[in-house]
């Protein structure tokens, strides 16, 4: 009897490849409140590029994650990103709705570097105007997001929606920033390994791009000019007591930046080279990279546009026992922010 039936509660599990983080949020009609956080990281090699490397550590650190969040219930939403996953704003002739699965099907053949019957595909509509239909297509690799079920499945979950990182950050943009709907915003993820860029406008996706470039580039930039281990330069980096004097960090630090303005600066052209004369008013950073001192300011002064760093529970409110892992973590919160707030069939066409 359907009637009874009790939607599954599912909260976010953002598997990153620095650590794991399970977040609930209860929605109580429009008012969001954090029920669950926990969180545990990961050695630099278990997921590296995110490829699942090392699985049985990594199902470990969800099951951590997961009992220090002390949630109840399997099911919960995961994301993949990466380069097995191309997102692409694609038109398609106007058809009827119920034809347009087929239709994008086909199309999807062109815009897809790998074979259709490898991936998942899947479809947002954008837009329509003159007959065309403007969607975003989503394809990705069948092997990706089995790999990643897989490691949530040996954690003795249910992945019960499987989203992606980008989208994640936008959802939670959107939740967040309520307010923020004329201009056009980049979200730009930056993790430990991936990049993940979301341009977005009236709470639409119209572009968005994976790049490998991340916290770990930092790291081994410092590791390499300093010729210390990786973990000494990722401590530095954090600008804890490790015997490394923070100025000596900084010119490896500044010259990863100038690579990472460089990879935003080719993901603007391409995002040009796709939108029509679409200007870009203010770039919105998330991810724990975002936290290194000095970025926001530099990649301001380089853009000519504001930056600011999100605040993944400005709309969500937490009770106090939760403020130091909230504010410790910060922006690193937001893929999973934005996991939590999805429920099942939310995003049914
Ligand atoms: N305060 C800080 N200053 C500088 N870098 C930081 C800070 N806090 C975290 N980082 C860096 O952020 C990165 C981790 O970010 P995040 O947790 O968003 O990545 P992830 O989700 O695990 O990785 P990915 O999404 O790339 O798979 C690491 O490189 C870490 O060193
Ligand atoms: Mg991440």
């Amino acid at each position: 009897m359907a009637f009874f039936r009790k939607t599954p509660e599912t909260f976010g599990l953002d598997i990153g490849s620095s650590g794991v983080r399970a977040v609930r949020v209860k929605d109580s009609g429009g008012s969001y409140t954090l029920s669950a956080l926990g969180m545990a990281s990961l050695p630099p090699d278990a997921i590296t590029d995110g490829t699942i490397k090392d699985a049985p550590t990594v199902a470990e650190a969800i099951r951590t994650a997961v009992s220090r969040a002390g949630v109840r219930g399997s099911d919960c939403a995961i994301a993949v990103c990466g380069r097995e996953l191309i997102i692409k704003k694609v038109q398609i002739p106007e058809v009827p709705a119920k034809e347009v699965a087929d239709v994008v099907q086909l199309e999807a053949e062109h815009h897809v570097p790998f074979a259709i019957d490898e991936v998942f595909l899947d479809f947002q509509s954008v837009g329509k105007h003159d007959g065309v239909l403007d969607l975003i297509l989503v394809a990705v690799k069948k092997s990706k997001v089995l790999e990643y079920a897989a490691v949530v499945e040996d954690a003795g979950l249910v992945p019960s929606i499987v989203d992606v990182d980008s989208f994640a950050l936008g959802n939670q943009f959107e939740v967040n920033y309520p307010g923020e709907r004329g201009e056009t915003v980049a979200l730009i993820d930056i993790g430990a390994s991936i990049m993940k860029t979301n341009v977005v406008r009236s709470g639409s996706t119209i572009f968005a791009r994976d790049i490998p470039f991340g916290g770990n580039n930092y790291t081994q930039a410092i590791a390499q000019q300093l010729k210390i281990p990786f973990e000494q330069a990722e401590a530095a980096k954090l600008g804890r007591d490790v015997g490394v004097r923070w100025e000596t960090v900084v010119p490896a630090l500044e010259a990863v930046s100038r690579e990472l303005s460089l990879e935003i600066q080719r993901t603007f052209d391409y995002f040009a080279s796709t939108a029509e004369s679409e200007r870009i008013g203010k770039i919105v950073l998330a991810g724990g990279c975002a936290q290194l001192p000095g970025l926001g300011d530099y990649l301001s002064s380089n853009w000519g546009i504001p930056v600011e760093l999100t605040k993944p529970f400005q709309r969500i409110d937490f009770d106090p026992a939760y403020a130091d892992d909230v504010h410790a973590a910060g922006p690193a919160l937001a893929v999973a922010v934005g996991l939590a707030l999805r429920r099942p069939g939310d995003k049914q066409k």
